[in-house]
C-alpha cells in the first residue's frame, strides 16, 4: 500500500505575501489541490497525508479528493520535521516496509507519466527512487565578493524534484538520524544518502516546477492550463 505525504507546512518566506504559496489561486483552485490530485491520480496511491502548519488558516478541510482519503497532521520548523510528522501520522495499516511518496505541496505540475515511471522503477529498487532532471545550465561557484571563483562541471549533476519514493521505516530512520546529527536535509534522498543508501535517479520533466517566487505563479498557471496530460 502506498500513501503520499504532502508537506505543506512551509510559510513561504522566499515567496512573501499574506497567503502561503501552496494556497495561491490558480484558475479558481488552490495550488495544493493540483499537487494532491496529481499524486492521488495513480491507482497505486491509496491516500494522502497533508502536513499543515499549526496556525494554518487556509486549508480547505478536504477529507477526500477524487474518492481517496485525505488526512492532515501538524508539521514542524523544517521540511524534514514536517515529513517526519507525516510519516508518524500515517494510518496503522501502512506497514514499515511499504513505500511512501513524498511530494511538495508547491509542485502542482506533476505529469502522470513521470509518476508512473517513478513508481515502476522505484518499486523495483531495494532503496527507492526520486524524480530528477539533468542540470542544463552552466554552473558558477561564487566567491562571496561578487566575483566567480570557478565553473563547476555539470556532467552527472541533477536537480532533485519530488515525488521521492522510499520505504516508511527506512525513511523515518534516515530523517531521525539527520535531525539527531543536527544536519538540515533539503530532501528525503539526502537523508537516505547519509545512511549509505543509493537511491535511483529517475528522469522527470523540467516543467515539474516548485512554486518558490511570485514569478513562478504565471508559469504554473500556464502549464496547468495548457499542458495537462
Ligand atoms: O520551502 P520549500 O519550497 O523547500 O518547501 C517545499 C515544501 O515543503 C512546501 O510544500 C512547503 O510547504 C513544505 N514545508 C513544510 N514544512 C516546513 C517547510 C516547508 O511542510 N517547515
Amino acid at each position: 500500500m502506498i500513501w503520499a505525504i504532502v508537506p505543506a507546512a512551509g510559510r513561504g518566506s522566499r515567496y512573501g505575501g499574506e497567503i502561503p504559496k501552496q494556497y495561491l489561486d490558480i484558475a479558481g483552485v488552490p495550488l495544493i489541490a493540483y499537487s494532491l490530485r496529481a499524486v492521488l491520480a495513480h491507482p497505486s496511491v491509496q491516500g494522502a497525508m497533508v502536513v499543515l502548519s499549526e496556525d494554518d488558516a487556509s486549508w480547505p478541510g478536504w477529507t477526500q479528493i477524487d474518492g481517496k482519503p485525505v488526512r492532515t497532521c501538524i508539521g514542524g520548523a523544517e521540511r524534514a520535521d514536517s515529513v517526519l510528522a507525516g510519516l508518524s501520522a500515517l494510518p496503522d495499516d501502512v506497514r514499515p516496509d511499504d513505500f511512501v511518496l513524498v511530494h511538495d505541496a508547491a509542485r502542482p505540475h506533476l505529469r502522470a507519466s513521470d509518476l508512473e515511471r517513478l513508481l515502476d522503477l522505484g518499486r523495483g529498487d531495494p532503496v527507492g527512487a526520486i524524480l530528477a532532471t539533468p542540470v542544463r545550465d552552466t554552473l558558477k561557484r561564487a566567491g562571496g565578493d561578487g566575483g566567480i571563483d570557478a565553473t563547476e562541471p555539470r556532467e552527472r549533476l541533477w536537480r532533485a524534484l519530488t515525488p521521492q519514493l522510499f520505504r516508511r521505516l527506512q525513511l523515518t530512520r534516515a530523517l531521525e538520524a539527520a535531525r539527531d546529527a543536527g544536519i538540515a536535509v533539503t530532501d528525503e534522498s539526502m537523508a537516505m544518502e547519509r545512511q549509505g543508501h543509493r537511491p535511483l535517479l529517475v528522469e522527470g520533466s523540467d516543467d515539474n516546477l516548485k512554486v518558490t517566487t511570485p514569478a513562478d505563479l504565471p508559469l504554473a498557471e500556464f502549464l496547468l492550463r495548457f499542458t495537462r496530460e
